[in-house]
Parts: structure tokens; C-alpha cells; sequence
């Protein structure tokens, strides 16, 4: 059985230099699977609204949605550490409303630490989550909820300007109480040099080598879903969209063509009553 990974723990696994492995799960199947494969930590990532409810973006994915997944995921992973997304514009609002929101992913989608997309400006609403208990993980880089403002999904980072900001909003997560802080989309050069420069862990996705830890999106790593575009930094280790492809094409085949089911699949009436006999002829038995 796996042991919930705690803040203290994750702490070691940076100073023994032991990678971290954290992907996405949104139900309770893929949550299930998650645990048993023993990753260190699941992400609810508010990239269920592409890869689960079809949206272009993660901009309509609401708290309703965050903690109804939530829910089913720690049903699904009962030993491993949730961390969940708060969804757009829900901690823009301020520290009082932003704790709301929060509290909510901890207390009804039963969440271990919620993620919030920015930097420096998010440092108030840092600090009040942590002062009531709430541990929370940054996210710096491409932040796909601001992606109508970056124009795009690209590597960021890539200036010196761009560099210097982005470390700079990552010490100040670190100052204001953040666990942790996924890069997204940065060069491998300054993912490094922030994995270097900050106590608490790095968990980069398309962010090199450097990190502390990896994250991927589950549907990414299973090629599970006709939306999944080819990403670069994305590796898939199944193909698992195909493999159910054709498995549905072969039971549509074989009930058009009256191959399913079979006599192994059908139940019968072993001891024929009076009503069955009636129905269907035959020997009644009393
Ligand atoms: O929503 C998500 O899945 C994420 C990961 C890409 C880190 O934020």
C-alpha cells in the first residue's frame, strides 16, 4: 500500500536528489491506475476541460467541475497525494475569496494542495491559504489559463528579461509559503537554474532535465483520445486510444454480423417453471 506523500517528504526527495513523479487523473479508473503504478503524486489538472470535456481551452473549466472530478479521484487514489487546479479567475479575486475557493477543493473534492497558474502577484493569496492549512504548489511559464494574453502555446523563457522574471516570480512563490512549483513550457537552461536556486521542488512539463520532478497529462502519455496533438515534450508509453478503436469497431461488427453474444454469454432457464414452459414450451419441472 502507498504512503500519502507529505510536505516533509517531498522536501527529502530534493535534498537526496530523488526524482518526483506526478501525472493527471480526472476519474476514478484513471486515478486507480495512477496509485497502483505508484506515482507520487496526482494532479487534477484543470486540463480536463481538453482532454475530458472537449473544450480549446481551460478557461470554462468551473469549481463545480474541479470538485466533482476531485471527488471521484480520491476515491480512485485513497493513498496518494491529490493536488487540484483551481480553475480560472478563482483566485483572482482576492485572499478572502480565493481561501473560499479553496477550502472548497479541500473540503468537498477531498484535494491535499491546490495549484494556482502565476507569480509574484499571487504572493497575498499564498500566504493566507498556507496560514489556514492549505498547502499550495505554483505554476509559472506557460500558464494556459492567461494563453489569449501569451498568444499561444509557446516556450517561454526564452529572453533574458523572460528568464529574469520568471526566476524572480519563482523565489517569490517560494517566500510566500508555495511546496513547490510546476514549469511549464521553459527552456531546459532556466528550469534548471530555478531548480537550483529554490529549497522547495521544481516539476516541470516541457521543462527539460533539471527539475526536481516530471508531470505529464494522462491522456498525453496514453495517446488516449482523438484530441491529443503530438507534443514534443510529451513521451507515449501506450497507444490506448487505437487499442479501444479497435476494440469498439469489433463489437460493432460482431453484433451487426450476430457473432456477439454467444451461447457463453447467455443465461438459461435450468429448471423450466410452469411460466417459462408456457413462454417457451417444454417440460416444467415444480
Ligand atoms: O492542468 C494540467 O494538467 C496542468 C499540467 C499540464 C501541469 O496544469
Amino acid at each position: 500500500m502507498n504512503k500519502i506523500l507529505t510536505l516533509p517528504r517531498l522536501k527529502a526527495m530534493k535534498s537526496q536528489s530523488k526524482p518526483i513523479a506526478m501525472l493527471t487523473a480526472y476519474d476514478y479508473p484513471s486515478a486507480m491506475l495512477a496509485e497502483e503504478a505508484e506515482v507520487d503524486i496526482i494532479l487534477v489538472g484543470d486540463s480536463l476541460g481538453n482532454v475530458v470535456l472537449g473544450y480549446q481551452t481551460t478557461i470554462p473549466v468551473t469549481l463545480e467541475d474541479m470538485i466533482y472530478h476531485t471527488r471521484a479521484v480520491v476515491r480512485g487514489a485513497p493513498n496518494t497525494m491529490v493536488v487540484v487546479d483551481m480553475p480560472f479567475a478563482t483566485y483572482r479575486l482576492g485572499p478572502e475569496a480565493t481561501l473560499r475557493n479553496a477550502a472548497r477543493l479541500m473540503q468537498e473534492g477531498g484535494a491535499h494542495a491546490v495549484k494556482l497558474e502565476g507569480g509574484a502577484e499571487l504572493a497575498d493569496e499564498i500566504r493566507t491559504l498556507t496560514a489556514a492549512g492549505i498547502p499550495v504548489i505554483g505554476h509559472l511559464g506557460l500558464t494556459p489559463q492567461s494563453v489569449h494574453q501569451i498568444g499561444g502555446y509557446k516556450v517561454q523563457g526564452k529572453s533574458s528579461l523572460e528568464a529574469e522574471k520568471l526566476l524572480s516570480d519563482a523565489k517569490a512563490l517560494e517566500q510566500a509559503g508555495a511546496f513547490g512549483v510546476v514549469l511549464e513550457l521553459v527552456t531546459e537552461e532556466l528550469a534548471t537554474v530555478v531548480t537550483r536556486s529554490l529549497e522547495i521542488s521544481t516539476i516541470g512539463i516541457g521543462a527539460g532535465r533539471g527539475c526536481d520532478g516530471q508531470v505529464l497529462v494522462y491522456h498525453d502519455l496514453l495517446r488516449y483520445g482523438s484530441g491529443v496533438r503530438d507534443k514534443r515534450f510529451v513521451k507515449s508509453y501506450a497507444n490506448i486510444g487505437d487499442t479501444i478503436r479497435t476494440a469498439i469497431s469489433e463489437y460493432v461488427q460482431e453484433v451487426k454480423a450476430q457473432h456477439f453474444p454467444t451461447d457463453k454469454h447467455v443465461f438459461s432457464a435450468e429448471q423450466p417453471t410452469t411460466t417459462t414452459a408456457a413462454l417457451y414450451g417444454g417440460d416444467t419441472k415444480q
